[in-house]
């Protein structure tokens, strides 16, 4: 049985392509209410008046909830927080008065339906005490702070290094805030049940996190509340915490005593968390050799008043390249914004940029290819950590990732390769990002059919969670992948991290190979109590749904059966293997691009892509390259289309729809190709398996812009690349 390593079609497929798998709020009741949030229109002062009437005068609107009518809750007065929390006081809809941001929920209005609840929320009346406020990271990154999160300290002498390298480069870039956009929005429906108690089905990337956060702050013990997230379309780290429509559903339900559904509309997608704005200033001296003498990376983020967001951008400076000399700083400036939140390679996505794009013009300052300057630079070690890799075949994925894309036939002079009218430029980047393990816990079960059952909370956020899993267990177990089920999206399921990091592989997987390693020692003790051939057996094998030795088979089933009971259970706390310590841990990427840009028009089309990855043992290639192309795709997006536009006179976002939010769609992509490059790995895992959910997206924006260079000899510097940063 070798079900790891094979390209296998998801196990949820099915029941997704006939609309069976139901999402956050697609769930039916008899009797369900229908929530509507009324957002504030004003960034920042006080709601002086909140007038319903007229909503609640409309036959079927049950209620409307506001700041003044709220039920008490039981942890609002005090700070809470979420596991994936900012430093800070989380942000706690209907609180009180005051207005933080444009946008801000102010008022949920519950009806019968929802056109009904939509309609009577454009009836409630709002006045407010506007006060003066700020939006404009540019304009105010002078007041920026150091983030509580800090950086590895500085190594080395920069200053002087710097100042004295053969060649300095001194240059700024800026990305711009993003927003997530999952194509399913943001849910809650919670299903008051007769006892009192609930469930909630809520779009989020960790069930266990939502029900934790539903009980402290509405003061329900553990039993009272269960959170379930069977499906999940798209999350990005949308859903890593818990956001607001959950606290108003429930706020909602309780007072009624009714189930309730609240359901973001498109627009409200762009009124909580998204991938802050930075600035960034790259200083990189080197020898005339290419050798890096000296790196120095300065990242100012955006935060909101009340919590300060942090995320690794600069780290990776420290740790791609080789160089003895660094120093990484991270600032941030609160505005009167909602705050930042995670999305794919949080962080990563945005340092490498002003890395990569940095790397490609001292490769251009110095005459050195570009892949040959990071050969030169290669880091051997982790210098942040001062600690050897688990594992890095950056060095193949260059190579293969060149080959492919056909690199040395490159002509490195800007502007010399055309086809007719179209310039063609050739860019590539480097990629990084951690490999990360948590604690996870898994259980499983075989009955006494032979049908295996495995389970834990995390979610399937459409990364392949389902038939991964199932792959693992059906290889560990030796049970058919078609008799084996696992369970997500339940709190009440064995615990797990928050399905994010590019970690659930790493975590969650181990812990159900370890929980059907567990099921395996006690079959065999069964065995060997029950057979005399299995006794004195040495080597055995669980293959096929059987339990071999030499020439005898016994199933698992009657395995059980002999068991007496009728199921075996077994349950395994997993933890990251201490032989990780030692190491730093990390994939890899390699990726390159070609770029078709209209000599006359500026336009702009990336034709090709090869990104060569490294992530360790591929457990399921199929859906790993899906991963690898939504990341390239994405990356795409950050270098040309994507830019959340605030009107700074009005500190409120301009393009807050999917039809002046752009993102890439088919006709903007090319051919794209994805390599995994071997690589081996007993320390990271017993899997050897680092995750592929963000490496994709990291290095892609830069390799685009550095084509675009190659192609145009123009660099922009500031994210996206518009056609008329180019023309
Ligand atoms: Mo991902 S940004 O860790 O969901």
């Amino acid at each position: 049985m070798t079900a790891i390593g094979k390209p296998l079609d998801r196990v949820d497929g099915l029941l997704k392509v006939t609309g069976q798998a139901r999402y956050a709020g697609e769930f039916p009741e008899q009797g369900l209410l229908y929530g509507s949030v009324v957002s504030s229109t004003v960034a920042k002062g006080r709601v002086t008046r909140i007038d319903a009437a007229k909503a609640l005068a409309l036959p079927g609107v049950v209620m409307v909830l506001d700041h003044l009518n709220r039920p008490k809750l039981a942890s609002y007065d005090d700070a809470f927080a979420d596991a994936d929390a900012a430093d800070g006081s989380a942000f706690r809809p209907l609180y009180n008065d005051r207005v933080l941001y444009s946008g801000q929920p102010l008022a949920l209005v519950i009806a019968d339906n929802l056109e009904l609840a939509r309609h009577a929320g454009s009836l409630v009346e709002i006045e407010y005490a506007t006060e003066p406020f700020e939006t404009d990271l540019l304009a105010l990154q002078e007041q920026a702070h150091p983030s509580p999160q800090t950086p590895p300290a500085p190594r080395g002498n920069f200053q002087a290094e710097w100042s004295t390298a053969a060649v300095h480069l001194d240059l700024h870039y800026s990305t711009p805030i993003e927003h997530h956009n999952p194509m399913e929005p943001h849910a809650s429906t919670v299903l008051y049940q007769p006892d009192g108690t609930l469930h909630i089905h809520d779009k989020t990337q960790g069930p266990q996190n939502c029900q934790a956060y539903v009980q402290k702050v509405f003061g329900l013990d553990n039993t009272q509340v269960r959170v379930f997230a069977a499906f999940v379309g798209g999350a990005f780290g949308s859903g890593l915490r818990p956001q607001y429509q959950l606290p108003l559903a429930v706020m909602a339900a309780l007072a009624l005593k009714r189930s309730v559904r609240v359901t973001l509309t498109r627009q409200q997608m762009f009124t909580f968390g998204y991938r802050p704005r930075t600035l960034q200033r790259l200083q990189m001296g080197a020898a005339a050799n290419g050798r890096l003498m000296a790196l120095g990376h300065t990242a100012i983020g955006q935060t909101s008043r009340f919590e300060d967001f942090s995320e690794h951008v600069v780290e990776w400076s420290g740790m791609l390249y080789h160089c003895d000399n660094v120093q990484l700083t991270y600032k941030l400036v609160p505005l009167d914004v909602y705050t930042p939140l995670d999305m794919r390679a949080p962080g990563a996505a945005l340092g490498v940029i002003g890395l990569e794009c940095a790397m490609d013009e001292l490769a251009c300052a110095l005459g050195i290819d570009p892949v040959q300057l990071r050969l030169i630079n290669y880091a051997e070690r982790n210098q942040n950590e001062d600690k050897p890799w688990s594992s890095k075949a950056l060095r193949e994925c260059y190579r293969e990732g060149a080959e492919r894309f056909g690199w040395s036939q490159r002509n490195p002079e800007p502007r010399s390769m055309r086809d007719g009218r179209q310039l063609i430029g050739w860019g590539m980047a480097g990629g990084v990002w951690e490999a990360m393990q948590m604690k996870a816990s898994a259980k499983a079960r075989l009955d006494a059919n032979g049908k295996l059952t495995v389970s834990s909370a995390t979610t399937d956020i459409g990364t392949g969670t389902y038939t991964v899993m199932t792959q693992i267990a059906a290889q560990t177990s030796g049970v058919a992948m078609g008799d084996i089920s696992f369970l997500l999206g339940d709190s009440s399921l064995p615990t797990a991290p928050l399905q994010g990091g590019s970690f659930t592989v790493s975590s969650v997987g181990t812990a159900v190979q370890q929980a059907c390693e567990a099921l395996n020692v006690k079959l065999l003790e069964i065995a060997r109590q029950t057979y005399p051939v299995f006794k004195e057996a040495e080597t055995v094998r669980f293959e096929g749904g059987q339990l071999h030795t030499r020439d005898v088979s016994v199933s698992l089933a009657q395995l059980v059966k002999d068991g007496g009971k009728g199921a075996l259970e077994v349950q395994v706390d997993s933890e990251p293997d201490k032989k990780r310590e030692g190491y730093s841990t990390a994939t890899h990427s390699a990726v390159f691009v070609e770029v078709r840009v209209d000599e006359d028009l500026g336009t702009l089309k990336v034709s090709r892509v090869v990104s060569a990855i490294a992530a360790g043992r591929v457990v399921n290639p199929k859906m790993a390259r899906s991963q690898i192309l939504g990341g390239v795709v994405w990356g795409i997006g950050m270098a040309l289309h994507e830019e959340t536009q605030i009107d700074h006179q009005l500190g409120r976002y301009m393009n807050h729809s999917l039809a002046e939010y752009h993102i890439p769609v088919n006709a903007d992509i090319g051919d794209i190709d994805v390599v995994f490059v071997e690589e081996h790995d007993e320390i990271v895992n017993a899997l050897g398996s680092k995750g592929v959910g963000e490496i994709g997206i990291v290095g892609v924006a830069a390799a685009v812009a550095n084509a675009v260079y190659h192609a145009t000899g123009k660099r922009v510097r500031d994210f996206p690349i518009t056609l008329d940063k180019v023309l």
